[in-house]
């Protein structure tokens, strides 16, 4: 195969975000949205990934220089326009010998498919090939012009276009393709003669009509193609992700009967068979097995759920829970850094913190893993089949053995031994009649009109 290039478009200072945080560093489904547009690079198979950025931007540079290497980087010194973007990168791809795809990082929806159509087209010879949509007018997105037989012959800016081009349907998404050699010949011609006074990467395909050669457009989804350039566009886009999940969950066999209430990140995995319950959250890094529940109201991170487990109501899954097979995490449970075993119960209004949780162990209501002394955590490992009474705080580092049992309300700061029984509280003393003699010398007190001492 022909190696492919791409170029990702990051220049744009974002103003109308009104972040701080540089715009394509901001997240749809958990992911940067120059994250996404990488990852896209990647699976397209692109042998080399350029990310343009401004000046003064380090944040991005950084941020970028993580994900495609700092020798990929570079940047454009004034925002001249699309078509002064993809030239930055004509230097670090002076040896890109194949097709290069221009993204733009602040479009972060496109899906592999839409890519692997573009570089098609130009594979099978096409000189360049625009990635476009069908959309309902009016919008200032840039026109394709095709003659009758639906040949690309141009792309003309909303700016710049007469009324009759403004009536025209396709629009260009701004994903272009073309053979990188080539591309970096024409837009050594691209003037900035437009209303705009930018240049046009645009003009690409007028220039590559003009030589003769063939200008071919590939098709999308306009949702697929929906940029981000405010906090509102970025909370629509991520509604389009979250619609977009869901609908391939429920194709893949995941039951959600509120699907507009649950919130998925891009590397949310569910298998078939699995129920989701209202309002439940999955940020990134979650894996939920054939068979297993989550019920209503409940945060999932970078945990895995096993087959046939059942998380929650309002159970909080932080990373590194491990949940085993046909367990149960019950309502008010937090669970982070600890492997909870197979068939294993903790029901009620516990945290599970740094540990490990045996096969079949029961933890009763109000147990907590104290894991913390204040400077360092340490493990409490509970064997399988031992029993933990409600209300105990199982002091870290602590073993209970197999089989093991705690009494409720214990406070347990040594290993409890293998089919023991630990009993941490103090003990009960019964005193009969006590309440009533203690009522009657107070309220004789009070009658008298005498105060105990202290009393206000
Ligand atoms: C561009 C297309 C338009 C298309 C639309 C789709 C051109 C001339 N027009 O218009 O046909 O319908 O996208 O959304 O290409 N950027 C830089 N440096 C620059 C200018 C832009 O890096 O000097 C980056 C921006 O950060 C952005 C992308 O390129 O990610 C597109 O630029 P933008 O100014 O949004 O182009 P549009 O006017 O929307
Ligand atoms: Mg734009």
């Amino acid at each position: 195969m022909t190696d492919r290039f791409a170029i990702i478009l990051a220049a744009g200072k974002g103003t109308r975000m009104k972040s701080p945080r540089p715009k394509v560093l901001h997240e749809i489904g958990g992911r940067s949205m120059l994250a996404w547009s990488v990852a896209l690079a990647k699976d397209l198979g692109c042998k080399r990934t350029v990310v343009v950025v401004g000046p003064d931007m380090p944040q991005l540079s950084v941020a970028a220089a993580k994900l495609v290497g700092a020798e990929n980087v570079v940047i454009q010194r004034e925002q001249l326009g699309t078509a002064n973007a993809v030239d930055a990168a004509r230097e670090a791809l002076k040896d890109a010998y194949g097709n290069a795809i221009v993204l733009y990082a602040d479009t972060p929806l496109v899906p592999k498919e839409a890519g692997e159509r573009s570089f098609a087209e130009v594979e099978k010879g096409a000189s360049v090939c625009v990635l476009g949509f069908k959309t309902k007018l009016p919008n200032r997105y840039g026109r394709l012009v095709t003659t009758g037989d639906g040949a690309l012959e141009a792309i003309v800016e909303a700016n710049d276009a007469s009324e009759a081009q403004l009536r025209i349907e396709l629009a260009n998404s701004g994903v272009m393709a073309a053979p990188a050699k080539l591309m970096f010949e024409l837009l050594c011609d691209v003037k900035n003669d437009n209303a705009k006074g930018e240049f046009y990467l645009t003009d690409l395909v007028g220039l590559a009509r003009g030589r003769k050669l063939k200008a071919a457009v590939a098709l999308c989804e306009e949702r697929e193609v929906q940029g981000v350039n405010s906090q509102a566009e970025l909370a629509q886009v991520e509604r389009v992700f979250q619609d977009m999940v869901r609908e391939r969950m429920m194709v893949a066999g995941v039951t959600l009967p509120a699907p507009e209430t649950v919130h998925f990140s891009y590397d949310t995995k569910i298998a078939a068979g699995v129920t989701i319950e209202q309002n439940v959250v999955f940020a990134t890094g979650v894996s939920v097995e054939g068979g297993a529940a989550i019920r209503a109201f409940s945060h999932l991170e970078g945990a895995k759920v096993g087959a046939g487990a059942l998380v929650g109501p309002y159970a909080r899954l932080r990373p590194g829970a491990v949940i085993g097979k046909d367990a149960r995490i019950g309502n008010f449970v937090e669970v982070k850094n600890a492997t909870i075993g197979e068939g294993a119960k903790a029901n009620h209004l516990s945290y599970l913190g740094d540990g490990e949780v045996g096969a079949g162990v029961n933890i009763g209501a109000g147990t907590i893993f104290c894991n913390y002394d204040g400077f360092f955590k340490y493990r409490t490992v509970i064997g399988a089949g031992a029993f933990i009474g409600s209300n105990s705080s199982l002091v870290a580092p602590v073993t209970i053995g197999d089989r093991g049992y705690v009494g409720s309300g214990s406070v347990i700061v040594e290993d409890v031994a293998v089919d023991g029984l630990a009993i941490g509280r103090g003990r009960q003393v019964n005193k009969d009649g006590w309440a009533k003699a203690f009522r009657d010398e107070k309220l004789a007190a009070k009658k008298a009109g005498k105060k105990p001492k202290g009393a206000i």
